[in-house]
């Protein structure tokens, strides 16, 4: 593969303006590219090419209508003829257009052959390059594991993964496989998977010292939701490979935390299972009592990640982290509430919820805090356990959702809850259709102010 991103200026020039800077650019320009541009019908946005008298190509011209947004070149990197182009724009919009350049020549290519060479962009700044391919790298990762099919993306391929990245950053691994998990008393987590010819797991990475704040994240990660017995019809199960995006996410902020050496201690636990169907799957019905001992009627199987997430919470709060973040793709009903592009999320703690959406906004990974709207908290009651794993009615899914978790979350823990797509259902400018990373950019971004780089 050729490289995406390279820290140089040779190459082709890649004038990046504004729309508001085009007329200046091309009165600064030779007579033979004014001409180029007004006989080629060029408007001044979008991108084009000039050539020179050769026949060459001169230099290529993006007109944007910002270039400090992260994904305003994101569609340069993939339509620009294969080669070298070196970065001419503003300084302070270098790093959105190597951003978006990087993770817009994102191709989920694992199954075809076609793997056709992208552009490079040279940029004079290594620590703009370094940044932005931390940051691809990191996208990539949810990206693939999101769109890698169920039948190859299992628990233990979650395990290999997980392990392979602690090893990359000199982490620690561990996981609990199997009946394992109910000698260790982890009935929930079990209880879903078990199942599924894939033992369920909680696999456990830690990285970091031991003295820094400590930081947990917990994913879901579902490999595969079909619903349970209470089956999902063909249209909600058709995409459900995506239902580890929980974990996909985690591990993708978790290679951030890491590539960028933010001096805090990082655990990451991943409830993996498949929820699937066979002689002795949970029922509608059954009880399950939970790592915390708290009693759950299961109300519906379809409703099985909060199931695995209060196991992996109950472990987390053990050591109380001074934040702990959880992702998931919790409900259908977040989807209803915020549509595919903006994640909902739940917190406890008002600073870190306005600090984590102003986070967001200028490096457009938007969220959107929901409320944990405590009366709800009764439409889980049960008439034979201490609660239901969720309400009998269609309203308020997310919420009702994020109050269960909550029950696990002792009073005092700086918690967050993110409610996630996981899946682009459109393209969008350096987005392709398929998996996404979505809020992992803003949560960086807020750790990283919170506890700055060592
Ligand atoms: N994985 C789904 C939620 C989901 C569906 C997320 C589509 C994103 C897109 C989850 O396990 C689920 O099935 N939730 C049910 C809960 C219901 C049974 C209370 C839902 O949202 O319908
Ligand atoms: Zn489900
Ligand atoms: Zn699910």
């Amino acid at each position: 593969m050729t490289d995406i991103l390279i820290y140089g200026e040779n190459g082709t020039p890649l004038h990046v303006l504004n729309e508001s800077e085009y007329s200046d650019w091309v009165a600064s320009q030779e007579t033979f590219t004014q001409n180029w541009l007004t006989t080629s019908g060029f408007k001044g946005k979008g991108w084009t090419s000039v050539p020179a008298s050769t026949g060459e190509l001169a230099l290529v011209v993006a007109v944007v209508s910002s270039a400090s947004e992260f994904f305003a070149c994101g569609d340069l990197a993939k339509q620009l003829p294969a080669g070298t182009y070196s970065l001419k724009t503003n300084a302070e919009n270098q790093q959105a257009v190597a951003f978006g350049w990087a993770v817009g020549s994102y191709r989920f290519d694992r199954y075809v052959d076609d793997k056709s060479d992208v552009a490079t962009l040279a940029i004079n700044d290594q620590a703009i390059v370094d940044e932005a391919l931390k940051q691809m790298y990191a996208t990539a990762l949810v990206r693939d594991l999101v769109n890698t099919p169920a039948g190859d993306m299992m628990p233990q391929h979650l395990a290999e993964v997980t392990k392979d990245l602690a090893e990359e950053f000199g982490g620690s691994f561990s996981e609990i496989v199997g009946d394992e998990l109910l000698e260790q008393n982890y009935p929930t987590i079990h209880a879903v998977g078990r199942a599924s010819c894939h033992a369920p797991r909680l696999l456990d990475l830690r990285w970091g010292n031991a003295d820094a704040p400590k930081v947990t994240l917990v994913g879901k990660g579902v490999c595969f939701d079909s619903g349970g017995l209470d089956v999902k019809p063909a249209a909600g199960m058709r995409y459900m490979k995506k239902d580890m995006g929980g974990a996909a996410h985690v591990l993708g902020l978790a290679r951030l935390i890491m590539a960028f050496d933010l001096p805090v201690n990082l655990r990451m636990l991943i409830p993996a299972v498949e929820n699937a169907i066979s002689d002795n799957a949970l029922r509608p019905g059954d009880v399950v009592t939970t790592r915390k001992g708290i009693t759950v009627e299961i109300d519906n199987t379809d409703a099985e990640g909060r199931l695995v997430l209060c196991d992996a919470i109950d472990e987390a709060v053990q050591e109380k982290p001074e934040m702990l973040i959880d992702f998931a793709t919790l409900t259908g009903a977040m989807r209803v509430a915020l549509g595919t592009e903006l994640p909902g999320f739940f917190a406890t703690n008002d600073e870190t919820a306005q600090g984590i959406t102003n986070a967001g906004l200028p490096i457009q990974d938007p969220v959107w805090r929901m409320p944990l709207y405590q009366p709800y908290a009764d439409m889980l009651k049960s008439d034979i356990a201490d609660m239901t794993n969720c309400a009998a009615g269609p309203f308020g899914g997310a919420i009702t959702a994020g109050l269960y978790l909550q029950k696990f979350v002792p009073e005092g823990i700086d918690w967050c809850h993110f409610d996630i797509m996981a899946f682009n259902i459109r393209q969008l400018p350096g987005r392709p259709k398929g998996g996404e990373a979505f809020g992992v950019r803003a949560v960086f971004a807020y750790l990283q102010e919170k506890y700055g780089s060592k």
